[in-house]
């Protein structure tokens, strides 16, 4: 399954990676799967947090990772589901999930440790990948597959940009 990287940013702290999420949680549209790469700490959740927000789910709504079940369920303005693949040991496991009931749906799928099932994923994907830079910086590139996975990108890329532009290039100093 090509992907064409056609995004890249660098985020300073863990809340500027949480507002890209944020951002593109508020034009999520249903059926739209997110893909979470990077190691562990690399900000997978932090982005799910944010995007969970973006999509309307209360602040009193504690949204982190699965740990005992495999998918975490939120309401926003859409159904959420957040997905953890990280206990998962081989990609024959996957199948036996029935992952393609969460994907496909009335609602938006965010999936962590993505990379672990490429090819159980839907054609149309739009994949975070987080790169540890330093303590708080984080490298992210943006990829989509399919029409709209794509348009998504275009339009966090203008709202990001358009935030960008009123504030200080360095948030440590400004
Ligand atoms: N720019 C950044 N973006 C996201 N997280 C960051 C950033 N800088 C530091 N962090 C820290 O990195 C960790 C990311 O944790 P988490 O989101 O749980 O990672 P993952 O889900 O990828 O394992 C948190 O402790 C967070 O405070
Ligand atoms: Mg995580």
């Amino acid at each position: 399954m090509p992907t064409q990287p056609i995004y890249t940013i660098t985020t300073h702290s863990e809340d500027e990676t949480r507002r890209l999420g944020f951002l593109l949680g508020t034009i999520a549209h249903a059926g739209d799967t997110i893909a979470l790469t990077g190691d562990l700490g690399a900000g997978k959740t932090r982005f799910a947090q944010g995007f969970g927000r973006g999509l309307g789910v209360p602040d009193d709504e504690v949204i982190n990772s699965p740990t005992f079940t495999l998918v975490n369920q939120y309401a926003g303005r859409l159904p959420c589901y957040h997905i953890d693949l990280y206990r998962l040991t081989t990609a024959a496991e996957a199948e036996t999930l029935g992952l393609d009931d969460y994907f496909y749906t009335d609602g938006v799928c965010l999936v962590e440790w993505a990379n672990r099932i490429p090819d159980d994923l839907p054609e149309e994907v739009i994949t975070i990948d987080l790169h540890h830079l330093t303590e708080t910086e984080r490298r992210i590139t943006i990829c989509a597959t399919g029409a709209g996975a794509t348009a998504r990108i275009s339009q966090l890329q203008l709202l990001w940009e358009k935030e960008k532009r009123y504030e200080p290039t360095n948030p440590q100093t400004g």
